[in-house]
């Protein structure tokens, strides 16, 4: 599963990174969606604006009409250096993409989302009543449904209620001590960890239990195969391209 897209290949959460998890063969991309500051869900990791877009001010401040227009590039250019990054910059599929524009992108490519319910400190039950409105609306029923994940279990229990048909994974750094629990109140179907916190016994005890497990965000061949032997069910990865290539078959 490609991560934010594939971040490393394309600056994250845009449409132009889409096309590069599926370009690398990637079926399936992950990416984090927030609220604009008058409730339009749009692709964005951070709480501000900076590191991606260079400009100052906060998401959950911004509103939709000047969102849109930002382009999302620039940290890409600035972190893997002018010369590779300059291709983006300026690009229309390198704007902050609201979540329409991006459903219609990946049903024209073919990939399947993991929508990451990314709220702003306060907004995790509105976050995932709007991201997930929109998303019945607009994600055919004949299609494969979109994982919904959240590190928030508020931004869960709303999913629960508002798409109860859509599967559910739980996000989280380390094993949580109450997982079990947690999983089946949210009637999650996946559990997804830090890749270097996982353990081979978790997995165990996860898969024996009925649950998927998925890993953020792994980038060396040599770690997914490790991964893979624990009994890792899904690769988060900003390099599909690299892993697809190094552990096919
Ligand atoms: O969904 C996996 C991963 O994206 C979670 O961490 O911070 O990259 O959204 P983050
Ligand atoms: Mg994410």
């Amino acid at each position: 599963m490609g991560h934010r897209g594939a971040k490393a290949l394309a600056p994250e959460n845009t449409l132009s990174s889409m096309k590069a998890a599926a370009a690398a063969g990637a079926r399936w991309v992950e990416f984090d969606v927030m609220l604009t500051a008058d409730g339009e869900p749009v692709l964005f990791h951070d709480d501000t604006l900076q590191r991606t877009t260079g400009v100052k001010g906060a998401m959950a401040k911004t509103p939709f009409a000047k969102v849109r227009g930002l382009d999302a590039s620039l940290g890409f250019a600035r972190r893997y250096g002018l010369r590779d990054g300059r291709r983006f910059v300026g690009r229309a599929d390198c704007r902050v993409p609201s979540l329409e524009d991006t459903v219609a992108c990946l049903l024209e490519l073919g990939l399947t989302p993991n929508v990451e319910i990314k709220p702003t400190a306060g907004l995790a039950a509105e976050t995932a009543e709007l991201a997930l409105t929109r998303m019945l609306a607009l994600w055919p029923q004949d299609r494969l449904p979109p994982l919904i994940s959240s590190f928030e279990r508020a931004s869960l229990a709303v999913a629960q209620r508002v798409a109860p048909h859509w599967p559910r994974g739980l996000l989280a750094g380390g094993f949580p001590r109450d997982w079990r629990q947690a999983m089946a109140a949210l009637e999650c179907a996946s559990l997804h960890l830090d890749w270097q916190r996982t353990r081979r016994a978790d997995v165990a005890a996860v898969k024996a239990a009925g649950y998927a497990f998925a890993v953020y965000t792994v980038n060396g061949v040599r770690a997914g195969r490790r991964l893979l032997d624990k009994g890792v069910d899904c690769l988060i990865t900003d390099r599909p391209d690299l892993l697809l290539a190094g552990l096919d078959g």
